[in-house]
């Protein structure tokens, strides 16, 4: 089960052009390109006439011609033109999806598209922002969605997944705060005195004790937003002074492709040397290995589900965070799904 009526994201802008993307999202196949003028656009992808997926044919214009008979769709899916005859059949058309660009993202709404709101694509300004120097991927991930906001909400996986770059004990002796609010979940912790995991080492060059913070958010239906750093011990960054210490922005958001199978894009965000182009060679390796890591554990964790379906899994009290969400996910979804049966019942 999905939740329909939201924003998820299709692609980076980089990926969507003048040639067709194809790629499926909560099992139905789209094929993303863009117009002349660069707006992006979204389609069925597949043909009305013979069911060719229309990523196999071409970009016209604004418009997307199918590569079997040459029927031809505008951006809203209706078909203009059939090659050979001057009527177009009633009912030639295909599903046209409401589409965004922002944040260095294309986000597409799979639900009704009467309901699509634009002012409900989260604010991810470190994502494109002047002040920030970035660096980001997209996997094809093997596991459900899930899967992946569990990893990212849970810390207390980086001491064992990212032992080079994140790792640190001190994330199990501190467990977070966990509060619900505004329809999305803060966990958050602060590490006091400790020693800087790796990869801030790198990035912040501390040599001492470090206080540090792992400050993430929860933004149904996927996304797991970060604020994460540290600063030199006892400077004042939990009260708010960050002057001595490096601040780094993630943005996580996966996509449901299929029951076990997801899109996943991240985005890394720092705001401090940004001229330093030396630090990305150093830092960026490191970055690129953590969220790496996370596919191959929770790909690994669909294989263990799918050898044993339906196995008792216990829980503990780390679980908390992902707890929350999926609950918070569920009635969302139930709620959703509640509200479209009402309304095909009137
Ligand atoms: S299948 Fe697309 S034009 Fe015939
Ligand atoms: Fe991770």
């Amino acid at each position: 089960m999905y939740l329909r009526d939201c924003w998820y994201v299709a692609a980076w802008d980089r990926e969507v052009g003048r040639e067709p993307l194809a790629r499926t999202f909560l099992g139905q196949p789209v094929v993303l390109y863009r117009r002349e003028d660069g707006t992006p656009v979204a389609l069925e992808d597949r043909c009305c006439h013979r069911n060719l997926p229309l990523s196999m044919g071409s970009v016209q214009g604004d418009n997307l011609q199918c590569g079997y008979h040459g029927l031809t769709f505008d951006p809203a899916g209706t078909c203009i033109l059939v090659p050979g005859q001057s009527t177009i059949p009633p009912g030639a058309r295909v599903r046209s999806f409401p589409v965004r660009e922002r944040h260095r993202w294309i986000w597409i709404w799979m639900g009704d598209p009467a309901r699509a709101d634009e002012t409900a694509i989260p604010d991810l300004f470190w994502n494109d922002g002047p002040d920030w120097r970035t660096t980001g991927d997209y996997h094809p991930v093997a596991a459900e969605y899930r899967l992946l906001t569990d990893i990212q909400l849970d810390a207390t996986h980086v001491t064992y997944v990212h032992p080079d770059t994140l790792g640190s004990d001190a994330v199990q002796a501190t467990p977070p705060e966990v509060e619900r609010k505004d329809g999305r979940i803060a966990i958050s912790r602060w590490l006091l005195g400790v020693e800087a995991p790796p990869i801030w080492k790198v990035a912040g060059g501390f040599a001492g004790p470090v206080d540090r913070w792992i400050l993430a958010t929860f933004v149904p239906p996927t996304g797991c937003i970060f604020d994460i750093g540290a600063a030199e011990a006892g400077t004042g960054a939990p009260e708010g002074d960050r002057s001595r210490g490096i601040t780094n922005r993630t943005s996580h958001f996966s996509t449901p492709e299929g029951e076990s199978s997801c899109h996943y894009f991240w985005l890394f965000a720092r705001n401090y040397r940004l001229d330093d182009g030396d630090l990305d060679t150093r830092l960026h390796p490191g970055v690129h290995q953590t969220f790496r890591e996370d596919v191959d554990a929770v790909e690994a964790q669909q294989r263990g589900i799918d050898a044993r379906p339906g196995a008792v899994q216990i829980d503990v009290n780390a679980d908390k965070p992902t707890i929350q969400a999926r609950r918070l996910l569920a009635s969302l979804i139930e709620g959703e799904t509640a509200a479209y049966s009402a309304s095909a019942a009137e």
